[in-house]
């Protein structure tokens, strides 16, 4: 980044009043020698946001927000410092120091200031003529998509008459050259062309861009008009016919109301939307925050423009397939920029207009945000069959990829909702992303001294008969099991008789076979004593989780198997009581 000479800033601060740069976004009266206002960076209701044009200093006695016309601007646009000189520098017409030399920056800023005020005197002939019987079908057409006066003057929308070159004639008596009207995309210059064998002679003619439309002026953060937009009243095409690319505006690094979003201060979130009417509508409805692309997919330096009004994005582009499709790529773009990002999803192929006039502000404020994983998982999820076994192990794998660069609790989440949707177990899927379990895998409880003797028969779960082993030993209470925890039958009687208060030597005489009474007296006379009481006490629970994970797990994967089979409410009620397990799952601590 460019340094700035230390005397050129000297320079920029005393050319840049700050009582009339503040003044710019609240107002300010004098009172002794200082000036005071609402301060623009926190909501309060008496001033105490104060400005001494001697010093050229600000300071807010509420947030204590302060410093110099520079800070003031890099806080209130969020522009990190050089941004911010480059911006007051382009406010007063200073030459950045490394263009002072260049011949030809006056010309094109003399130019830029030029289109701009054409750009602005064609919005105010726009909007002024939407009042006149020549605008009375554009004023009509709004009307006859819900839009109220009050929004229309809101963003300034106009009317282009039916004629040949309305404007075009109005903008060069004010002055500005046929040249000038045509770098602003405003005028379109057809030169003459000689006669041929069909027909006569045509003079050179200059005509209007936009005719017989509604006109949706582009307008920048800082009130710059830029380009426009215009909607044919019926089903002409194309629908928009839009400004292109000029010396003063550029689509790529543009939103669609960005001067409404520098009104909003303290915002949560952008709202970005794919059309003009979307944003016009949604902001009708009561919506704040939002904007639109101008017909483009999202770029890196629309994200960063965003990102200076609000923390987050939310993406909300049409239902339709082409919509859909952009909230991928956007998600990408978001991400590479580092602005968090969530997608709200239309139902019915709906756009967001459509939508707010069906469902209403309520029924926008309940679409859920979803994440960015959890959208991309749903897309996913479209591509594969989950009733066939191939299917969700396919759908599985290309999940894995997306969950791996999940922080570790977002990741318990989308974790969960793969189990229920796969059927795979959540080791399986830690394994398929690349990680190892936390403490979720049931481990085998540690090895105290010298290790219980497993059972020859593998079915029977070993923590079973630790449990028993550690309940024997008379110095854990046996009601902190209880007889559910017990699936072997010898084990579950054993515990039974153990809880009645009945001895380990008893218990072994009570056997009627042999092999019992050897499995038994192997079990209970285990060595698992060693440790303190503490200790014996926290093994038993380590066991009991274990047994307790491992029957939900096994509920779960009974579920699982039936919601291939089920449909409708039996598959919903289903799907509801494998979540509900699951969550068990996450409640118990090892
Ligand atoms: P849509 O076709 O979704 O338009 O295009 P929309 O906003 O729903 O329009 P209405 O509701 O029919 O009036 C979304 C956006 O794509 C750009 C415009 O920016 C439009 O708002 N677009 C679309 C064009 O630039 N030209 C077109 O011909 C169509
Ligand atoms: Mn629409």
């Amino acid at each position: 980044m460019a340094r700035f000479p230390a005397s050129w800033l000297d320079e920029l601060r005393s050319r840049a009043d700050i009582v009339q740069v503040v003044s710019g976004y609240t107002p300010l009266k004098r009172n002794g020698h200082r000036y005071w206002g609402l301060c623009p960076f926190h909501n309060e209701k008496t001033a105490s946001f104060s400005v001494d044009p001697e010093q050229q200093l600000y300071y807010c006695f509420g947030c204590k927000a302060g410093g110099s016309v520079i800070q003031f601007v890099m806080d209130i646009e969020h522009l990190d410092f050089a941004e911010a000189v480059k911006h007051l520098a382009d406010q007063l017409h200073m030459p950045l120091p490394q263009m002072e030399d260049d011949p030809d920056y006056q010309r094109r800023r003399d130019q830029r200031d030029r289109l701009l005020a054409a750009n602005r005197e064609a919005a105010r002939f726009y909007h002024q003529t939407l009042f006149t019987p020549d605008g009375q079908p554009m004023l009509d057409y709004l009307k006859r998509r819900g839009l109220s006066d009050n929004i229309i003057r809101k963003f300034g929308l106009g009317a282009a008459p039916n004629a040949w070159d309305t404007l075009t004639r109005h903008l060069l008596a004010q002055g500005y050259t046929e040249e000038e009207l045509r770098l602003c995309g405003l005028t379109v210059v057809k030169e003459a062309e000689p006669a041929t064998e069909d027909r006569p002679a045509r003079p050179r003619r200059a005509f209007d861009m936009f005719r017989n439309r509604a006109i949706f002026p582009i307008i920048d953060q800082y009130g710059n008009v830029l380009a426009f937009g215009g909607r044919t009243l019926g089903d002409g095409q194309p629908k928009y016919l839009n400004t292109s690319d000029t010396p003063v505006f550029n689509k790529r690094q543009g939103v669609y109301a960005a001067n409404l979003l520098r009104k909003e201060r303290h915002l949560e979130r952008v709202i970005l939307v794919e059309g003009y009417m979307d944003v016009v509508s949604l902001t009708q409805y009561g919506v704040t925050g939002v904007c639109a692309t101008l017909g483009t997919a999202l770029t890196s330096e629309q994200a960063r423009l965003l990102k200076r009004f609000a923390p987050r994005v939310y993406l909300s582009y049409d239902g339709d397939s082409a919509g859909q499709h952009a909230i991928l790529r956007g998600l990408d773009i978001l991400e590479a920029e580092g602005i968090p990002a969530r997608v709200l999803d239309f139902p019915d192929g709906l756009d967001p207009d459509e939508f707010i006039r069906r469902d209403g502000l309520q029924g926008f404020e309940q679409l859920p945000a979803l994440s960015p994983e959890t959208y991309r998982m749903r897309r996913l999820k479209e591509q594969y069959d989950l009733t066939t076994q191939d299917g969700r192990t396919e759908y599985a794998k290309a999940c894995a990829p997306l969950l791996s660069r999940l922080e570790p609790v977002e990741l318990e989440n989308h974790l969960q909702e793969l189990m229920v949707q796969t059927g795979f177990t959540r080791e399986v899927l830690l394994a398929q992303i690349g990680r190892s379990a936390p403490r979720a895998v049931p481990q085998p409880a540690p090895a105290p001294h010298r290790s219980v003797p497993r059972s020859a028969d593998p079915a029977v779960d070993p923590a079973e008969e630790r449990l028993l082993a550690l309940l024997s030993t008379g110095r854990v209470p046996t009601d902190i099991a209880s007889q559910e925890d017990f699936e072997d039958p010898l084990l579950k009687s054993l515990f039974v008789e153990l809880s009645h208060g009945q001895s380990p030597a008893a218990l072994v005489e009570a056997q009627a076979l042999e092999k019992d009474r050897a499995r038994v007296s192997q079990l209970l006379l285990s060595p698992v004593s060693a440790g303190s009481t503490d200790e014996l006490l926290q093994m038993t629970k380590e066991c009991l989780d274990s047994i307790r994970r491992r029957h939900i797990q096994q509920r779960i994967d009974a579920l699982q198997q039936r919601i291939t089979t089920l449909s409708g409410q039996a598959r919903q009620e289903a799907l509801a009581e494998s979540i509900a397990l699951i969550r068990q799952l996450n409640d118990l601590k090892y």
